[in-house]
């Protein structure tokens, strides 16, 4: 390849020496599946506490030990057909391989995530409302890869305009009477957008005033309430107002909250109501608030709808993953819901088990250049704009170069038996090609960006590590030219497209993660 000294001198200003990582690179290994079906679901414990589920909803398990129904429903691109996702066994886990061999070679997003609790409460594409149009974008059935119980299963990954809701239900509480909410959400993934919420809500899609809502909000907005720290915290949504306590704005008891998996509770009831959280992983719920309602709020007005991933009136900035979550009738005890925590830690709630520095989906690694120029090159953006570049990166450079140099492996986007690079520092923005150039982009949900961010893996054309095929443009492979990541063939149109050092420039070797 011709590189400029310019080029060079910029692209490799942070040159180190001696940084040598060891490469390893294996493909696609399989997960253990090891736990049995628990004897009792979430749902079961809340029946027996007296304070029953009234929806419950979950893309990784049953939340009854006796349901041996769907859990969710995808839709796949390339003919529009759907697929009903159940259980490997009653009250045991999802299906996963059933979405990965219904959607193999095309993408698929979540049309419907259903209701366990008989009451028919299924969540669905979100309308329009007051604050936002719609109908909203629906889940990417592949964003949110996690493992539960040893078994392969995905959340509900919310980006900014994604949402589900059921503005017509059966049994959810309205007015001022109680009820319980928990959800499991992926604790690293939120934004500051209004409002990732999880609950009851107006069944008009509109902000119909104080009270209208109850829902558990997960996030770092500050706009209306916030705790300790800099976020992100579990408060309230009740509409005009998420509340981290009995105060507008700040309260002390609420703390930034940090764990990977995170068990996210709001329960209220006549003029009392609560704020609790934990590791979904282990140990138990603490309880950031609990005590009468919030000037304005007393009694509640709620309306009984249910929304995921918005606000009451679409609000739809929101971003955030959810894995379970209920719905209950009367206010549970802490005695219960220390009891559903115990249920969900027990489930075994995991990232993937994929080795770091390897292809498997849910691996983190670093890409790094093969050609003689440039094997202290790693692939990466920054933030300055979209492109995605190599440029040097050793063990001095700065924790950002790092972390722009590190990728989390997915299954494909358009085809899970290939892969797709989800940035690590930027979750839900993968490389995506567009006009033969690659670029750090936020998913859109459409078939083409699926297409554009979906590379299968093949040996590396000089014999080193991998060369990546894009999926759309099958002659065409990631290669870097004047340090720029382009979709290049052997030979072209393109300047990119210079047979010239074209083998080494679209070879690869994955290595362990810089970030
Ligand atoms: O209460 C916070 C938000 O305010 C609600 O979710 C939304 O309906 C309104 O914009
Ligand atoms: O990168 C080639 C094509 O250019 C992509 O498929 C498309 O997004 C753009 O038009």
């Amino acid at each position: 390849m011709i590189v400029p000294g310019w080029m060079r001198w910029t692209r490799r200003s942070l040159t180190a020496a001696g940084a040598t990582l060891a490469l390893a690179a294996g493909l696609l290994v399989g997960t253990a599946s090891t736990s049995q079906a628990a004897a009792q679901g979430p749902c079961d414990i809340y029946a027996a506490g007296g304070t029953p589920c009234v929806a419950a909803h979950s893309t990784t398990r049953a939340l009854y030990a006796a349901y041996n129904g769907s859990l969710y429903q995808v839709k796949r691109s390339s003919d529009s057909a759907v697929l009903n996702i159940g259980v490997l066994s009653a009250g045991g886990y999802a299906n996963a391989a059933a979405q990965d061999s219904f959607c193999a070679g095309t993408s698929c997003v979540i049309t419907v995530v259903y209701d366990q609790s008989g009451k028919g409460n299924n969540l669905t594409q979100a309308p329009g409302g007051g604050e936002a149009g719609g109908p909203d974008t629906l889940a990417n059935a592949y964003a949110a890869p996690i493992t539960v119980g040893g078994h392969e299963a995905y959340g509900v990954y919310v980006a900014a305009g994604t949402g589900y809701r059921d503005d017509s239900t059966s049994g959810i509480a309205t007015g001022d009477a109680a009820e319980g909410i928990y959800a499991v959400f992926d604790g690293t993934h939120y934004n500051g957008g209004c409002c990732f919420d999880y609950g009851n809500a107006e069944t008009s899609n509109n902000n119909t005033g104080n009270g209208h809502m109850e829902a558990v909000y997960f996030g770092n907005i500050k706009v209306w309430g916030y705790g300790t720290g800099n976020g992100p915290w579990v408060m309230a949504d009740l509409e005009n107002g998420l509340y981290s306590g009995v105060n507008a704005g700040y309260n002390a008891g609420n703390p930034t909250v940090s764990s990977r998996f995170l068990t996210a509770v709001v329960k209220g009831g006549p003029n009392q109501w609560a704020i609790r959280s934990g590791n979904a992983q282990s140990g138990s719920l603490s309880t950031s608030y609990s005590g009468a309602r919030p000037a304005g709020y007393n009694p509640m007005h709620k309306e009984g709808a249910i929304l995921l991933g918005i606000g009451g009136d679409n609000s739809k900035g929101s971003a955030g993953t959810f894995y379970e979550g209920v719905m209950t009738s009367g206010y549970p005890s802490d005695a219960t819901e220390n009891a559903v925590q115990a249920n969900i830690t027990a489930a075994g709630y995991s990232t993937s088990t994929a080795a770091a520095g390897t292809l498997t989906p849910g691996s983190r690694i670093s890409l790094r250049a093969t050609t003689a120029c440039c094997t202290s090159d790693y692939v990466r953006h920054d933030d300055s704009d979209s492109q995605v570049v190599i440029s040097a990166i050793s063990s001095a450079s700065t924790a950002t170069d790092k972390a722009d140099a590190t990728w989390i492996v997915r299954a494909g986007l358009a085809n899970s038996s290939c892969l797709s690079f989800e940035s690590a520092n930027d979750p839900g923005q993968y490389l995506r090609h567009s006009n033969f150039q690659l670029y750090l982009v936020g998913t859109d949900n459409s078939t083409l960006f699926a297409q554009d961010a979906t590379f299968c893996p093949q040996t590396g054309h000089n014999g080193q590590g991998y060369s990546f095929q894009s999926v759309n443009y099958t002659t065409k492979y990631l290669r870097h030219y004047n340090y720029t990541v382009y979709l290049a063939s052997d030979g072209g149109s393109n300047a990119w497209d210079s047979a010239t050092s074209w083998s080494d420039d679209s070879s690869w070797l994955v290595a362990q993660p810089w970030g």
